[in-house]
């Protein structure tokens, strides 16, 4: 039974970070005409109200993508705050988009996009916030999805895993998923969030991933205060698969934005 909700966390540094790289690599995709595959394994609703109370509460939107715009962190033409704009003109100011909207406003009427969401009403709100027709969407397990569609068609693209690690047993299952996925689909680019935990537990699963060799490999992290006393996340990284030319550049930036707002305090 699936008990994670992505609201309580939308917007918060850890999605910044993963959106905006997220967000870069998908505009870099779209430079040439050829058409691109977009799968998500672990879809979230898509849409998210920041004054919504589950992420008053937690006030996660408020210390990320509230003070990257309060601060002026990313220019305007970053593609991340492009989807921003987009989504807020569509579904008001308040709104914030998940990885699914970013990337169903950043591609094209000729690339696919595929979204696995498993948890029944965060799939039924996520069908609401595409545009009819827009993404396949499949309410099944999105690893088992991944590897049905590898290699998709068109076989330029990227997918990305983005758990909630609720399932602990995800952390060991990952580096074989991966590799297993990438010998499949050997031109796709293979971007997996994951946290970074104050007890280390997140470790074996990078060393696995680094010692499998896969050719491109970024690895960016992030770090930051947790957000209440005790909580175990410290910060936000990112394993990449063949990452697209520039995007060390952008983790670089990114690396920029987060030291400066660490130093804003
Ligand atoms: C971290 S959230 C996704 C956030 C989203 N990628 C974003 O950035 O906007 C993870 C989602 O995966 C879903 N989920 C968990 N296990 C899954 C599985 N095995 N297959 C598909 N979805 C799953 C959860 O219900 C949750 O909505």
């Amino acid at each position: 039974m699936l008990s994670y909700q992505h609201i309580y966390h939308a917007g918060n540094l850890a999605d910044v970070q993963k959106h905006a790289l997220l967000a870069w690599m998908l505009s870099y995709l779209t430079r040439k005409d050829k058409p691109v595959s977009y799968i998500e394994s672990h879809a979230g609703r898509g849409l998210y109200h920041l004054d919504a109370p589950e992420a008053v509460k937690t006030g996660e939107a408020a210390a990320g993508i509230d003070r990257v715009l309060e601060t002026h962190g990313l220019p305007d033409a970053h593609p991340l705050l492009q989807a921003l704009a987009a989504c807020k003109q569509t579904h008001g100011a308040t709104s914030y988009p998940g990885s699914p909207l970013i990337a169903a406003h950043l591609l094209r009427p000729q690339d696919s996009l595929h979204f696995a969401e498993l948890h029944p009403g965060e799939h039924v709100a996520l069908r609401n916030a595409l545009p009819r027709g827009r993404a396949k969407l499949h309410q099944q397990d999105g690893f088992e999805l991944a590897l049905s569609l590898a290699p998709p068609t068109p076989r330029r693209g990227l997918l990305l895993i983005d758990p909630s690690y609720e399932i602990k047993s995800d952390y060991g299952r990952i580096p074989g998923i991966i590799a297993n996925l990438h010998r499949k689909w050997n031109v796709g680019v293979i971007a997996l969030w994951y946290p970074i935990l104050k007890d280390g537990s997140h470790g074996p699963m990078l060393k696995a991933l680094e010692n499998q060799g896969l050719p491109g490999a970024l690895r960016h992290e992030v770090r930051f205060p947790p957000v209440r006393e005790g909580h175990r996340m410290i910060g936000s990284g990112m394993f990449v698969v063949n990452a697209p030319f520039g995007a060390q550049d952008e983790c670089t930036r990114l690396d920029q934005l987060f030291a400066r707002m660490q130093r804003a305090g």
